[in-house]
């Protein structure tokens, strides 16, 4: 079945530039945008709160069906309380990875995610978009980029922000995140058969931005001006 709005999809590792990549193309084509890492860091984040157990698949899957979340103004408010900046440190990102590997927990946010494709289009960043989530969609990003250098990437991020974190060391966590990702027996993190596979290792945000509209141009003609 053909998805009835447009959707793009734009998966990949860590630090591979997909959110950055996803945000700007919404902003230039007028779309939504979801973030759907963001849901899995906020069950993480809204377990640990709770004091609930990783390892308590049914627990955390009950947090994922009731999370409290609105998104306003580009804050991310759980149950009530700004979460923002806390939803985006590493230990934030390990833990998403760790919850992201619970299958109930992938259901529970299934159509929640799916309802986000609204008119006139959505741009969805994350790990399955174009394998699981919107198997439809009709232009699939895979983005890449080696590990070094998206760990690279993330080091200038956190520094911009005042967070001096070591560079051998943030590669070891990136490169065990992604093989929790890509090694989980539901929805790992790969490329759907029909994405096209962008190593973006040594190029800018502006040029896979470009790249991106274009194929977006080719798909749904007279969107893109
Ligand atoms: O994109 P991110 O760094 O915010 O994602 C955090 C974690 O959430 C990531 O390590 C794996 C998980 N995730 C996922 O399993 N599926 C998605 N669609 C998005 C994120």
């Amino acid at each position: 079945m053909a998805e009835a709005v447009p959707v793009v999809t734009i998966d990949g590792p860590s630090g591979s530039g997909k959110g950055t990549v996803a945000a700007e193309v919404a902003r230039r084509l007028g779309w939504r945008v979801l973030d759907s890492g963001a849901l899995y860091r906020l069950t993480a984040y809204a377990a640990r709160q709770a004091g609930v157990d990783f390892d308590d698949a049914g627990a955390v899957a009950a947090i994922a069906r009731a999370l409290p979340v609105e998104f306003r103004d580009g804050r991310v408010l759980l149950d009530g309380e700004d979460v923002t900046a806390a939803i985006r440190t590493e230990t934030a990102g390990n833990d998403a990875s760790k919850v992201a590997a619970i299958p109930e927990v992938r259901e529970a946010l299934l159509q929640w995610q799916r309802d986000y494709a609204r008119p006139p289009g959505l741009v969805a960043d994350g790990r399955d978009m174009g394998t699981v989530v919107f198997p439809d969609a009709q232009v699939k990003i895979f983005l890449d980029a080696s590990a070094g250098e998206r760990a690279r990437r993330r080091h200038k991020q956190l520094k911009e922000q005042g967070i001096d974190v070591n560079l051998p060391g943030l590669i070891a966590e990136i490169e065990e995140r992604d093989h929790r990702d890509r090694n989980r027996s539901v929805a790992p993190l790969k490329p759907a058969p029909d994405a096209e596979v962008i190593d973006s290792t040594r190029m800018s945000v502006e040029e896979v931005v470009d790249l991106v509209l274009g194929r977006v141009a080719k798909a749904f003609p007279g969107v893109v001006t």
